[in-house]
């Protein structure tokens, strides 16, 4: 009785009906049964379709003859269908992707063979339609279940889009903010990266990834990625098993251990390797040590490029190497395609290990629910997708506001001007704070101009956009590798009239400068780390006026901008803060919000000093090793770094037995949210040098003026844990500190002993 339910539930969904001894097809079966039964029947040809990731061309829309292919099992999943060619854009929900998605399945369903539905991958990295803060940005907010939220309503909007899978999270650890991809990382620290990343895998798949308002996640990129030599992107990574394991692995492992579905492999090498043909990562740990029994899909084109790297002779030798290893799909090359059957004919392949990568990618089909709802959903009707929309925007708000950090204040936030000019190329702009990896987003639906009339509507605000965010030559740039850049970038293209009208009225001034946005992200590194096109010559121009300065600057990276950080009366870093990020920033200027922010990320004093992230080692020589060229060497604005419209003061750590406490006042005028941030250093480890300072806990805390907090962490074996070089999780090393402070460069450690 319970089977022809199913079935018939089944069938009404639009998947298939029960056959005759077809155990495949019966959902009441355990998924490895259905996986053997399924592999039992499939030809070689049919296994290696399921192993092969398409592009739908041309344009990202699928042609005549990807039907045929799909026809006969000869591709088991497409990419970034519809992804960026203008009808889309126009097409509130994804009605075109959907449909498209849909034909294609149809076929692959009803007249394929098997019926074994295709999977739909997309990059939905910090929302599909309505876009939330960049994943860096939204680790700001020192909250990662914010993430979890963001997630979900991310996922459901893929959903509505015709998208089966999500290539995120990005479980990559930032370390120099060169590389355009540090947008994509949850910052520089592993600790905080696993929780926002755990976070994200339970927003996108949820208990169960089968449901229909949850996607399977992906974990990328699999791994040392972020590592590539002078943030150059695609480059070498020099990473010892040591850094390996107590900083990359670590994020990758919680989302492991959250039950991410899939893994994508990087572009990078590990220990002189092309990761897609690592078997050290991609099997030893992630299967043996780790027990992950999804599947691994290369990153794009990454197959072939273990050719370009000169480590594979040819297209045969590349798919062995990636396939032995335990990459089992192929993003958008041929080589899986068009040389495994002729290498397991001339036995040069094990048969096993082709089936073993086959049956991991039918497990996550199984298990994701494709085979019972293949097709895309239904979008609900007209006014619960109102009501959804609001709540999207409402929860994109919350996020940015809670993200946008306030690294400066004289005293000028929150504001009390009545006349304000607002100048700046980002100030009346609908899609710079969108970041990159902006999915299928549609623009701001307001600009922080609308924003600030809105929130100021007894006073006036004058606009003056006064240069572009970058000048079109230094985008032309781009394209001849970035030879006239420098050229370009001192362009000075400023439109004083305009910029002089509005600081002829104005008592103060917000300045809303940025990165272009487009030079952030995927194939986005830069080596110098300052506001493109003529935006500083902008902020020296207004900042010459003696008028006060807010200024806001939005990036994908953090950025070294000295006279910035100088002159300006009060800067708020929002980094790339999504749709609603001008709301959130007119409430925190106006004051309706407080800014509660932490950096994810280390604000650099200058290129020069890079890397500066905090979780740096000690040296045999401590104090020496300093550039003999500058007088400070520390971060600008560390990590973990943040002001508030209050003050906190943090009382002396005390170690309690294996309890590290303190007490935390708001010592100022305004309620407020601090942030206590436990960090702790070993003094002598036996297996390896350990960073001087690591977070391992952190507590927001929402006080009046006037209240305490008491704070206490356990010093337990997982807040002491590193990993030795052959994975196993140790604690003792004998002497340690651990201090609880406001950010990651202040406070003094108390001593303890752990053996
Ligand atoms: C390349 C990127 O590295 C990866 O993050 C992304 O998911 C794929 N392209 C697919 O777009």
């Amino acid at each position: 009785m319970q089977k022809i339910l199913i079935a018939a539930a089944v069938a009404a969904a639009g998947g298939f009906a029960t056959g005759a001894g077809e155990i495949y097809r019966d959902a009441s079966q355990p998924v490895e049964r259905r996986v053997e039964d399924l592999l039992g029947r499939m030809t070689l040809d049919e296994k290696i379709g399921q192993l092969y990731q398409s592009i739908a061309e041309p344009d990202w829309r699928p042609m005549e003859g990807q039907f045929d292919a799909v026809r006969k099992g000869e591709i088991g999943s497409f990419i970034n269908l519809y992804r960026e060619k203008g009808v889309d854009r126009v097409d509130w929900r994804g009605t075109v992707s959907r449909r498209c998605h849909d034909t294609l399945q149809k076929i692959a369903v009803e007249q394929s063979r098997l019926g074994i539905p295709l999977i739909f991958g997309h990059d939905v990295i910090h929302g599909c339609y309505t876009i939330f803060p960049s994943p860096l940005t939204l680790a700001c907010a020192f909250e990662p279940d914010l993430f979890e939220t963001a997630q979900h309503f991310a996922a459901r909007e893929a959903r509505w889009a015709g998208y089966d899978w999500t290539f995120a999270p990005m479980c990559d650890t930032a370390r120099d903010p060169r590389w355009g991809r540090v947008m994509e990382t949850c910052g520089e620290d592993p600790y905080l990266n696993a929780l926002c990343v755990a976070a994200q895998v339970r927003g996108f798949q949820g208990a169960d990834a089968s449901a229909a308002d949850r996607i399977p996640a992906c974990m990328k990129h699999f791994v040392g990625y972020s590592d590539s030599m002078g943030g150059r992107d695609y480059n070498i990574t020099e990473c010892s098993e040591w850094t390996l394991r107590n900083l990359h692995l670590i994020p990758f492992r919680a989302a492991a251990a959250a039950g991410v579905e899939t893994v994508m492999s990087s572009f990078n090498t590990v220990d002189g390797r092309p990761a897609v043909t690592s078997r050290h990562t991609l099997t030893d740990i992630l299967r043996g040590e780790w027990g992950f029994s999804g599947f691994v899909v290369s990153d794009w084109n990454a197959v072939h490029e273990a050719i370009e790297w000169g480590y594979a002779k040819d297209g045969a030798e590349a798919a062995r190497m990636a396939l032995r290893a335990g990459n089992d799909m192929e993003m958008f090359s041929r080589h899986y395609p068009d040389n495994l059957k002729g290498e397991i004919a001339a036995g040069r392949m094990e048969i096993g290990v082709l089936d073993e990568a086959v049956r991991r990618i039918l497990r996550v089909k199984f298990r994701t629910g494709l085979f019972e709802r293949p097709y895309a959903i239904e979008l609900p009707g007209d006014e619960a997708l109102k009501a959804f929309d609001a709540c999207a925007h409402e929860a994109a708000k919350n996020c940015a506001a809670k993200s946008i950090v306030l690294v400066k204040n004289n005293g000028v936030l929150p504001l009390k001007a009545k006349k304000i000019a607002l100048i700046g190329p980002l100030g009346d702009d609908r899609r710079e704070m969108i970041g990159a990896w902006d999915a299928r987003s549609e623009a701001c639906r307001t600009t922080l101009f609308d924003e600030l009339k809105a929130a100021f509507a007894d006073g006036e605000v004058i606009m003056a956009k006064g240069c572009a965010v970058n000048t079109v030559a230094s985008v032309q740039t781009k394209e001849d590798g970035g030879k006239a850049e420098s050229a370009a970038t001192s362009t000075a293209g400023i439109d004083k009239e305009s910029v002089d009208r509005a600081l002829a009225l104005a008592e103060v001034v917000v300045l809303a400068l940025g990165e272009d946005r487009n030079w952030t992200g995927e194939n986005h590194s830069r080596s110098r780390l300052t506001l493109t096109g003529a935006q500083q010559d902008l902020f020296d121009y207004v900042a010459d006026s003696g008028k006060p300065i807010v200024a806001i600057v939005c990036s994908g990276r953090p950025l070294a901008l000295p006279s910035v950080w100088e002159r300006a009366d009060a800067v708020f870093y929002a980094g790339q803060p999504g749709c609603e990020g001008a709301a959130a920033l007119a409430a925190l200027i106006s004051g309706k919000l407080s800014p509660e922010g932490r950096l994810s990320m280390s604000v650099p004093r200058d290129v020069g000093h890079l890397p500066v992230f905090y979780n740096s080692y000690r040296t045999g020589r401590p104090g020496s090793g300093r550039y003999d060229d500058a007088f400070e060497q520390d971060a600008k604005y560390p990590f973990g770094y943040g002001l508030t419209y209050t003050t906190f003061a943090f009382s002396p750590t005390r170690i309690d037995g294996r309890t590290a406490k303190c007490e935390v006042t708001n010592t100022g005028a305004r309620e407020g949210v601090a942030v206590a941030q436990l960090y702790v250093g070993a003094a002598a480890c036996p297996d390896g040098v350990r960073p001087r300072r690591e977070l391992r806990g952190l507590r927001k805390l929402s006080l009046r003026p006037g209240q305490t907090a008491q704070v206490a962490f356990e010093l337990d074996d997982a807040v002491l844990a590193y990993t030795d070089r052959s994975g196993a999780l140790k604690t003792a090393c004998g002497r340690y500190e651990a201090v609880i402070a406001p950010d990651s460069a202040s406070g003094s450690g108390a001593s303890f002993v752990r053996e």
